[in-house]
């Protein structure tokens, strides 16, 4: 049976179960602070589980796209590990429950008009002590005992071991059913079905809550059911993976077999394009940080196995038509992005080649130097300084060393990286209270009804604070910051790259300054410090937001959406929207472009903007359901996660856009706007920076006074700057050649000086200087006069210049012969003291050393390995 047909198999088996067949939900979730990407079919259903906010069905099945990298290393090893793969589920939500879940499963698997697999294949396992579940396999199943068997937390919980070691949330017992495929020795685990009964909070004992209704979630693997029932040896040998293998082999030069010694490393080609070509059909590429990184480390993995393979270019991106080809039938939308998806990856890919050319000669000295100072272990910081300036990803420099005996100090490495972490987006408190617990419970009596659409004051009432990661019932100490929950709110919540309102929470002798307003599912989370007064949940208050700055976060964000459609208009309809920043009069917005801007594109674009602003075009918003939105034209975002019913911005005839923004009422509110930067973010995305309203004019009067500026300290008028600009530059080049001139001449007489009062040791001059005042650039120069002046001379000189010494040495050829006082041997014994090191030709060499306040002490050092060579 083909993949695409078992997957809507299962769909349409569980719909006529009276399920709703749920398209898959994003690969990388936007709204969960819990995970990076995506691990399973239920997590998209957390709230229904949960209980919370509107139900709108109570059986549910789909197909999910999910990526797991918890086994990375096992990936083309074994037969089944994956990190993208598909997950078939079947769930409901206080609806049917253990009876349900375990007899359809088991109609799916073994009715000859489904899948019709030999039941006696089949053995199940349940929770300890899930007698239920035991009840329902053994006496209506009819399975024999000795085909039911009983595991632990470990194995028969969800998440796993979750009631003795968390994460809180829900979870519950599961029973999983095993296949043994014919000619097989192994059972294998097909589908995994969780009675989802419980909410954890906090450490045992009694920390497992009855869910108010009882749930069902199941998982089963669709490539892993798939290879079962194509009768072949691995997940990777199915109708859909094993092209993708074979494509790989084909470019890298190899053939593909499952058996061959480059079977693993296609196979992990094969999968790790496959799941980051879905992040990036997302927007999701490559970068330092978070999920972008594992899409990094992904595809720099991928990579270094072709490398491995004698592939040393870059060959990654040419597999994901192949993909977009056996992914067509679920994932139709796939294809559209290929272009960008390819350019993402092979920018990247060329990216990591450079790295891997620049960074592996300081990577052999970090492996030399361990080993001559005779250490099993490359220091964390120098890991974390390849890491950080050659782009070296620490699983590289692990692997790399451990092919020489090595490891890497990976806690300082780890130390090193988090001082540098930079927090970027919001601040850590936020992310703290947004993953905490505290929300979960006050979601539970309902969410926040927003009101910011039409008001920017309304009167509500508090119903959650959380302060230190608790929920308090009041709080009184001022200046702290803590988050405010109220159940109605006209404060916009950061979403869709709107930044979240500030403002004031006032009432009852109480102030109660907002600093940024964050999201979470249905609650609005207001997050800020008390000024006066005492906050208390049941009072009322008075929310108003701050609306000079929503005036200009709204006309940042209308330009957004002209930006978008003059971008399309002028660089094509592959420019589409990676992400965005809008704040007061201040938008950033990433597209899938690969090259800069041109000044001219530039123009274009910023003219149609204006020229739209001009118009005055009305902006309206409807709510339609989504199909309509996509008939309409309406741009959405690929890896968004969209509801049934959508709000659709429009603006004039010219732009349609899912949207819950807030905007203008018409696009001549924006007043102006700039395009002040075009800049590369990430492999294939570039990001413009643009200023609306008064931001825009306030930067083109900077830009005049400084012109201003500049015309006066060159004495003329403005447009007169480049001709004196120029008549400088040359003014300059001609004192520099004056200056080089006299400088020749002084270091002549310098050099004259020096061999004159030099001490004379068995007829050969030993001349050894501390040069610093000269330029860097000069020391050879320096060093060659000295040896014109004295035929027969041992040199070193060092300086001091941007905090680093720089040795040289120079010895004539006589004293190289007759006394083998060597230049690299010298430099080498005066760099040593200063923590450096160099090394060059017998007669000249040069070399560094990191510590200038030792530079006496290391001329003392060369100055006595020569004297001893000279036979003083
Ligand atoms: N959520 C369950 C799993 O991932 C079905 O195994």
């Amino acid at each position: 049976m083909k993949t695409d047909e078992l997957r809507e198999k299962y769909l349409t088996f569980f719909e006529s179960k009276g399920c709703v067949r749920r398209p898959s939900d994003v690969l990388v979730p936007k709204d969960d602070p819990t995970v990076l990407f995506t691990p399973a079919g239920m997590n998209q259903f957390k709230n229904q589980f949960l209980g919370i906010g509107p139900i709108e069905f109570t059986r549910a099945t789909t197909s999910q796209k999910c990526l797991r990298t918890g086994d990375i290393s096992n990936v083309g090893v074994t037969a089944y590990h994956h990190t993208f793969f598909e997950m078939l589920g079947n769930f409901s939500f206080g609806d049917y429950f253990k009876r349900e879940a375990i007899h359809w499963a088991w109609e799916f698997l073994t009715d000859k008009s489904w899948l019709g697999l030999d039941p006696t294949r089949l053995t199940v396992t349940v929770y300890l002590d899930d007698q239920e579940a035991y009840d329902i396999w053994n006496h209506e199943i009819k399975l024999p005992s000795n085909r039911i068997s009983r595991e632990d937390e470990g194995e028969n919980f969800w998440p796993a071991s979750s009631p003795s070691q968390g994460p809180d949330g829900v979870c519950g017992p599961c029973s999983e059913i095993y296949y043994l495929p014919p000619g097989g020795t192994k059972s294998v685990e097909i589908w995994n079905l969780v009675f989802t009964q419980f909410n954890r909070v906090g450490a045992p004992p009694n920390n497992l809550q009855p869910l108010p209704k009882k749930n069902i979630d199941t998982g089963m693997g669709l490539e892993r059911c798939a290879s079962t029932l194509q009768g072949v040896l691995s997940n990777f040998e199915i109708d859909i993976l094993k092209p993708i293998c074979q494509a790989a082999g084909e470019i890298v030069g190899v053939k593909y077999e499952y058996g061959a010694p480059a079977g693993r490393a296609l196979r992990r080609i094969a999968d790790h394009v496959r799941a980051c070509s879905f992040a990036l059909h997302e927007g999701c590429g490559p970068g330092p940080e978070k999920e972008n990184y594992i899409v990094r480390l992904l595809l720099r993995r991928a990579l270094m196995e072709g490398y491995l393979l004698g592939k040393q270019e870059p060959f990654l991106s040419q597999l994901v038509p192949v993909i977009g080809e056996m992914m067509k039938n679920p994932y139709p939308e796939f294809r559209q992005t290929i272009e960008a998806v390819q350019n993402g990856i092979l920018e990247e890919e060329k990216q990591f080649l450079r790295v891997i050319e620049s960074g592996i000669g300081r990577f052999r000295k970090l492996v030399d130097q361990a080993k001559r100072d005779g250490s099993p272990t490359i220091s964390g910081d120098a890991a974390f300084d390849l890491h950080q300036t050659d782009g070296f990803l620490i699983e590289l420099t692990e692997s790399l060393a451990s092919n020489d005996g090595l490891t890497v100090d990976m806690e300082r490495f780890k130390e090193c990286k988090e001082q540098h972490k930079q927090t970027s987006g919001r601040g850590a408190f936020a992310n703290s209270v947004m993953s905490a617990g505290p929300l979960d419970t006050l979601r539970q009596s309902g969410g926040t009804q927003f009101l910011g659409y039409d008001a920017s004051d309304a009167t509500a009432d508090v119903v959650g604070i959380i302060a230190d990661g608790k929920l308090v019932n009041a709080f009184e100490q001022h200046d702290v910051q803590i988050a405010v929950v109220l159940n109605r709110s006209p404060f916009y919540g950061e979403a869709g790259g709107q930044v979240g309102d500030t403002g004031t929470i006032t009432g009852h002798g109480l102030e109660f300054v907002v600093q940024d307003t964050q999201r979470d599912g249905e609650l609005l989370v207001h997050i800020g410090v008390l000024k006066t007064g005492k906050l208390a949940v049941g009072a009322e208050v008075q929310a108003k937001i701050d609306l000079s700055r929503r005036a200009g976060i709204r006309r940042a964000h209308s330009a957004t959406h002209i930006l978008h459609h003059a971008l399309r208009k002028y660089l094509g309809e592959n420019a589409t929207q990676r992400g965005s920043k809008v704040q007061e009069d201040e938008l950033r917005f990433d597209f899938a472009h690969s090259s800069g801007l041109t000044h001219s594109e530039v123009v274009k674009i910023e003219d149609e903007i204006n020229t739209r602003i001009a118009e005055g075009a009305s902006i309206s918003t409807r709510l339609m359901p989504i199909a309509e939105a996509r008939t309409l034209g309406a741009m959405a975002l690929f890896g968004e996660k969209y509801p049934d019913n959508v709000r659709v911005v429009s603006m004039g005839e010219f732009s349609r856009e899912l949207c819950g923004g807030i905007h203008l009422a018409n696009t001549g509110q924006v007043g102006l706007c700039r395009v002040v930067r075009d800049e590369l973010v990430a492999a294939g995305v570039r990001r413009v920076t643009c200023l609306t309203g008064p931001k825009a004019l306030e930067r083109i009067r900077e830009t005049e006074a400084l012109v201003k500026e500049a015309a006066a300290l060159v004495k003329g008028q403005p447009d007169e700057l480049p001709r004196k600009i120029e008549a400088l530059q040359a003014e300059l080049r001609e004192a520099k050649k004056q200056l080089a001139k006299h400088s020749m001449a002084s270091l002549t007489e310098a050099a004259e000086q020096l061999v004159a009062k030099a001490e004379t040791i068995n007829g050969v001059k030993l001349v050894v200087h501390n040069a610093t005042g000269y330029p860097r650039e000069s020391l050879k120069e320096f060093a060659d006069r000295i040896r014109e002046k004295a035929p027969s001379v041992a040199v070193l000189l060092a300086l001091v210049a941007d905090d680093k010494v720089a040795f040289i040495s120079s010895v004539s050829k006589d004293v190289l012969v007759s006394k083998g006082l060597n230049a690299s041997d010298c430099v080498k014994t005066a760099a040593k003291v200063c923590g450096g090191g160099g090394g060059g030709r017998p007669d000249m060499a040069e070399a560094g050393g990191k510590d200038p306040s030792k530079i006496d002490a290391a001329l003392e050092a060369g100055a006595a390995y020569c004297r001893q060579k000279l036979g003083a």
